[in-house]
């Protein structure tokens, strides 16, 4: 069982008011945050477009926290090499993006960065067992990729479980599951106890409330408090 101490926290800035997004996002590591997600979508493989390298560039000098960029593109081998040169700790390619999974996992790895996986909800878990040991992570979308704000799918449960039994009996290393879209106080701790460790949260932290307190709340379902 994965011990609290070891989630990450990852805030998903897509969901944040971009009209006041230093106030929305430099305190994000004192609340407690670990990672910041950070949602590239390029019109083709999701509808929506969203933010690219120089954006992130700009954010980069305001926070002190370690950024996984999710690729939501196609042929994301282009954007590999522009995000590479921004210093940052994962890159997350999308499992039906691409036809060519071993040469864009090398090519990250090269660049000295850790490799995600992400899955969409239709795609079976078992399509990334072949190489799931050279990655470093596995993002299963509990939504069908494309905005914040979405209804969390409950399948998504036993996909993540499905995952986490998969690497406890067959791999000699403990591999990140992470979890994105949907996930709130009312279901973190479901996704926790299925085997995540890496909660990614964008509307559950920016939308209602304050940032401080959504936080708070999060973690205190994550540790099963009240
Ligand atoms: C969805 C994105 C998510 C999204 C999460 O396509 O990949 O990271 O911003 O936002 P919530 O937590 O609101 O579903
Ligand atoms: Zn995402």
């Amino acid at each position: 069982m994965i011990q609290p101490d070891k989630y990450i926290l990852s805030a998903s800035i897509l969901a944040a008011d971009f009209s006041n997004l230093s106030n929305n996002i430099k305190d994000l590591k004192k609340f407690g945050c670990k990672e910041i997600h950070y949602d590239v979508m390029d019109g083709e493989f999701v509808e929506e477009i969203s933010m690219g390298p120089i954006i992130l560039n700009s954010i980069k000098k305001h926070i002190d926290l370690p950024v996984d960029v999710h690729l939501m593109v196609k042929n994301p081998e282009k954007n590999v090499e522009q995000f590479s040169k921004l210093n940052v700790e994962v890159i997350t390619f999308h499992y039906e993006s691409t036809n060519d999974h071993k040469s864009i996992i090398e090519l990250i790895k090269s660049k000295n960065i850790k490799v995600g996986v992400a899955i969409n909800p239709s795609t079976n878990v078992e399509k990334i067992f072949d190489y799931i040991e050279s990655i470093d992570r596995v993002l299963v979308m509990c939504v069908n990729p494309g905005f914040s704000g979405q209804k969390f799918h409950e399948e998504s449960l036993i996909k993540v479980s499905k995952i986490r039994n998969f690497i406890d009996n067959n791999l000699s290393s403990f591999i990140d599951i992470g979890v994105d879209g949907g996930v709130n106080k009312l279901n973190i701790q479901d996704c926790l106890n299925a085997g995540a460790n890496i909660f990614v949260s964008g509307s559950s932290i920016f939308w209602n409330g304050d940032v401080k307190s959504n936080i708070m709340s999060l973690q205190k379902s994550l540790e099963g408090k009240k």
